[in-house]
């Protein structure tokens, strides 16, 4: 077992215990792939199929993001893909800030961990996780800078389905610049400063005992 992959299995367990993460009701969806890879996709939250599967993108915008990766000689295995909020919010609605804030340490750690050349962002709420000024129709296919690793926003390929004339060649478009972009032939536009991802601090589980006293 490589040392990242370990330390990802660590990290696994420690988020499954972790009791004080919001939507609790929901299933983890920690994340999967190559554990030492140099690109991460990072997504915005579970939905239905992946909660059922506890996969990220097993759906249909999952398929679609396989047939993007083959169509540039990637496939699955090769890459990390997760997401920020790491258990399905109700209905599918948009994260809650509070719920994007409480799982930040444990992304923070998986990116730590990794150490990928080139985070990819899926959709807006990825996007402004990273760069929060960011807009997705104006930064989209653009190349960030920030202090360790490429940050390359590409449309959520949910939006692609929904409308996949404009979308759908928009995606591809921004798919195909990600062999060169690793290769070093296509360099960062934008040096951002990008939020800081520094240090993951996780709270320490507090025992049981504690938190039965503090009950009463
Ligand atoms: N949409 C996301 O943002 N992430 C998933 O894992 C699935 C759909």
């Amino acid at each position: 077992m490589s040392d990242n992959l370990l330390e990802l299995t660590r990290l696994e367990s420690k988020i499954a215990a972790d009791r004080s993460l919001p939507l609790l009701q929901s299933n983890l969806v920690f994340g999967e792939g190559n554990p030492d890879c140099e690109a991460m996709f990072v997504g915005e939250a579970p939905g239905m199929n992946e909660d059922r599967l506890r996969r990220p993108f097993v759906g249909r915008g999952g398929q679609l993001l396989d047939e993007m990766m083959k169509s540039i000689g990637w496939r699955r295995g090769d890459v990390y893909i997760t997401n920020i909020v790491k258990r399905r919010p109700p209905e599918n609605r948009d994260p809650l800030p509070k719920e994007i804030e409480a799982y930040k340490p444990y992304l923070t750690r998986q990116i730590e961990i990794i150490k990928p050349k080139i985070i990819i962002t899926l959709g807006r709420f990825a996007m402004n996780y990273f760069l929060p000024e960011a807009k997705i129709m104006r930064d989209h296919g653009n190349i960030f800078k920030s202090e360790n690793y490429l940050i390359f926003p590409v449309l959520h390929p949910a939006a692609a389905l929904r409308s996949p004339q404009k979308m759908m060649f928009l995606l591809k478009e921004d798919f195909k610049k990600l062999p060169n972009i690793l290769k070093g032939d296509l360099v960062p536009e934008i040096i951002t400063s990008a939020v800081s991802i520094g240090p993951a601090r996780i709270a320490k589980p507090t025992p049981e005992k504690e938190k039965q006293q503090g009950l009463f």
